[in-house]
């Protein structure tokens, strides 16, 4: 099978304004990443990794260098169009969950499908879909103010996966959930990742999820200092 290039990132540079300087985020960042790798951002804090995630989800943009996503150059688009590419193609898991508190589970993992125009019944049938995969089908009326954060977490998770995208980004996806809810999540996505060809890339500090990562990739003062491919994985 042809491996595709779900990011390729070239020569990037990020500066945010600072007052009347800059800071610069992200220097000479070259990255690329093939359909199906399951990667992992890691790094200590203010190294990057939360601003580079957010420029290949199309949050924020280059200063400099191309950024390319499943095909789609990223460069000199606006935010829009940005927003457009993020729908389709990708879902995101953050670290607060960012889940609507008064919609059931189900109405929150519905939403991306209606930004997508889906029709209801196709809808239906994917949410149920989505939320089965992440074992909340007898929770699916619930809502997200009455549930604990692993199940807030496991429903932003299928929110993210609703539409099967092609890239799935998360920033700290288990920073609030304890030893047991972080594996449990990390199973779930392993075996999304091997089950519908999704592509992940998450921002991690937490040494309990390194064991799932395939490939890690570690920043420094907005840098990429070292690649590592991980052939031992653990046992799922
Ligand atoms: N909007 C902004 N304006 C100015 N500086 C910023 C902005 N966003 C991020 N930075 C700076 O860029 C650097 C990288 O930030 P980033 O959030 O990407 O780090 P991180 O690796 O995700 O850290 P953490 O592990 O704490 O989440 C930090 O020094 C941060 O202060
Ligand atoms: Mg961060």
């Amino acid at each position: 099978m042809e491996t595709k290039n779900v990011i390729n990132i070239k020569n990037l540079v990020k500066r945010f304004p600072v007052g009347k300087d800059y800071f610069t985020a992200l220097q000479n960042v070259n990255l690329k990443l093939t359909e199906g790798e399951f990667i992992g951002l890691v790094g200590p804090s203010g190294s990057g990794k939360t601003t580079l995630l957010n420029i290949i989800g199309g949050l924020d943009s280059a200063t400099e260098g191309s950024v390319s996503v499943l095909g789609n150059s990223m460069d000199n688009t606006s935010h829009n169009e940005r927003a457009i590419i993020r729908r389709k193609y990708m879902g995101f898991i953050f670290q607060s969950y960012n889940l609507l508190p008064v919609y059931s589970v189900f109405e929150n993992v519905e939403l991306p499908l209606i930004l997508n125009n889906i029709e209801k019944s196709e809808r239906e049938k994917k949410v149920s879909q989505a939320i089965e995969w992440v074992g909340l089908s007898d929770k699916k009326n619930s809502k997200s103010a009455d549930m604990s954060g692993g199940e807030c977490q496991r429903t932003a998770i299928a929110r993210a996966i609703v539409h099967e995208p092609a890239l799935l980004l998360a920033d700290e996806p288990t920073a609030n959930l304890d030893a047991k809810n972080s594996h449990n999540i990390m199973k779930i996505l392993s075996k999304l990742n091997s089950e519908i060809s999704t592509s992940f890339v998450f921002a991690t500090h937490d040494e309990k999820i390194m064991g799932y990562l395939r490939r890690i990739i570690h920043l420094e003062d907005g840098k990429i200092i070292n690649d590592e491919k991980i052939s031992k994985l653990e046992s799922l």
